[in-house]
């Protein structure tokens, strides 16, 4: 029985191949920071309120302006594809039918035209910016032209991670039928069919959001081609082109925040990349905090990394964050039920955060603060706001909070 988002990742594993299942779930190296993510939210306690009138509640928002029923958003993930042949189409219309927003990845499996197409919905275009100016420029022009509502810059890539489980898997992107994938494909026969006919075999993975065509026959040099630093000049030189958000996704201190806001930036998406890049850093709800407050309002901030429960989407919100986004659960949905899979962890996410507020005492999500959750490791506890000082605060507001 599905009853949360972890049922659906074992459904997933039965689903998928192991390389498959391998290339979603793993992390880098130790995966110490892949754990980290989810064991941060568990040292966060609850600190309900009794006395709110909650039997209404409200968990519609708006992200840089852009309407969604709720605060959960969904990721850019390339190689939606291996999971199931419908890809990023179905996530979109996924997204769209529960009323909030997709980032589509540079290494969509489909191009960013049909998906952009795909739903009335407002959209963000995650770039991998080509080393290239003149095909960055013409990247961001295709996702301008497409009706992507935001740009999002993923600044994380400087090389992939460590991801020792695709080493031993001999994973090739594309995936090629060798031997070993045919091997597991016979024992995941319903996987092994939707790949088949979805053209994929052939290595038909399109890939077709990439800005060289002539990288599409080759999606693993194209992928390859994404991984590269990117400097402040860099970004500097996006903002002058996209008309529009500019979002930066992969900020891990709060530090380098005054710079980034002075290059015009107006979000701030706190990610360790769901552990795929460095191992050893913080979760992205320990790095929250000081994002919040070195932003201090100036840009709304966003988290991802491993939000599974209504009650993580509760806690980040009340750290500071605007919304929060999630990758491997709808890559989960997808593989196990397609469009309706993705559909189904949406409302799964829905219902626990509704409930979590209701038994939190918040009708709004403007009534969720920091006083919401304390710190509670090594059994000390450290309360996110004096009981002194029981005002919500507004959502805009800087919110200070020591170090978690
Ligand atoms: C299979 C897979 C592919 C990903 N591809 C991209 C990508 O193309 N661009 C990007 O910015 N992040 C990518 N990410 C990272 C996600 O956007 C996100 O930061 C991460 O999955 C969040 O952690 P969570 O999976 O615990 O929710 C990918 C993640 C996974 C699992």
């Amino acid at each position: 029985m599905l009853c949360n988002l972890t049922d659906y990742e074992s459904a997933a594993r039965r689903r998928l191949p192991k390389a498959v299942f391998d290339v979603i779930a793993g992390g880098a190296g130790d995966e110490v920071t892949l754990a980290r993510n989810r064991a941060a939210f568990a040292d966060l306690s609850l600190r309900p309120r009794a006395l709110a009138d909650v039997n209404a509640r409200q968990l519609s928002s708006t992200v840089l302006g852009m309407p969604v029923s709720m605060p959960v958003m969904l990721d850019p993930c390339g190689y939606a594809r291996m999971a199931h042949r419908d890809a990023e189409l179905a996530v979109a219309r996924a997204a769209a039918q529960a009323g909030t927003i997709y980032a589509l990845s540079t290494i969509s499996s489909v191009p960013l035209e049909i998906v952009a197409g795909a739903t009335d919905a407002p959209k963000w275009f995650q770039l991998y910016p080509p080393a290239d100016r003149d095909e960055c420029s013409r990247l961001i022009e295709r996702a301008q032209v497409a009706g992507f509502r935001a740009l999002c810059v993923t600044i994380d890539g400087a090389l992939a991670g460590l991801r020792e489980r695709d080493k031993r898997n001999r994973l090739t992107v594309p995936l090629k039928l060798g031997p070993r994938l045919l091997l597991e494909g016979a024992s995941r026969p319903r996987w092994a069919v939707d790949f088949l006919r979805g053209g994929a075999g052939r290595g038909d993975q399109g890939f077709g959001a990439m800005a060289r065509p002539q990288l599409l026959r080759n999606a693993g040099a194209a992928i390859a081609a994404t991984a590269r630093a990117i400097t402040a000049e860099e970004i500097e030189f996006i903002r002058q082109r996209w008309r529009g958000p500019l979002i930066v996704k992969g900020l891990q201190r709060g530090d380098e925040c005054e710079l980034l806001l002075s290059l015009g930036i107006d979000g701030i998406v706190v990610s360790n990349h769901g552990g795929r890049q460095l191992d050893g850093v913080r979760a992205s709800i320990e790095t929250l905090p000081e994002v919040v407050e070195a932003v201090a309002g100036r840009a709304e901030v966003f988290l991802d990394g491993g939000v599974r429960r209504g009650t993580d989407v509760f806690k980040a919100l009340a750290l500071g964050a605007r919304a929060v986004l999630v990758g491997r659960p709808y890559l989960y949905g997808l593989a196990v039920a397609g469009e309706d899979g993705v559909r189904q962890v949406l409302e799964m996410l829905r219902f626990e955060l509704d409930q979590t507020m209701a038994l939190a005492g918040c009708a709004r999500i403007s009534d969720i603060d920091h006083s919401h959750v304390e710190v509670q490791r090594t059994g000390q506890a450290k309360p996110g706001a004096s009981a002194a000082d029981p005002t919500p605060r507004s959502r805009d507001r800087h919110h200070g909070l020591e170090s978690v």
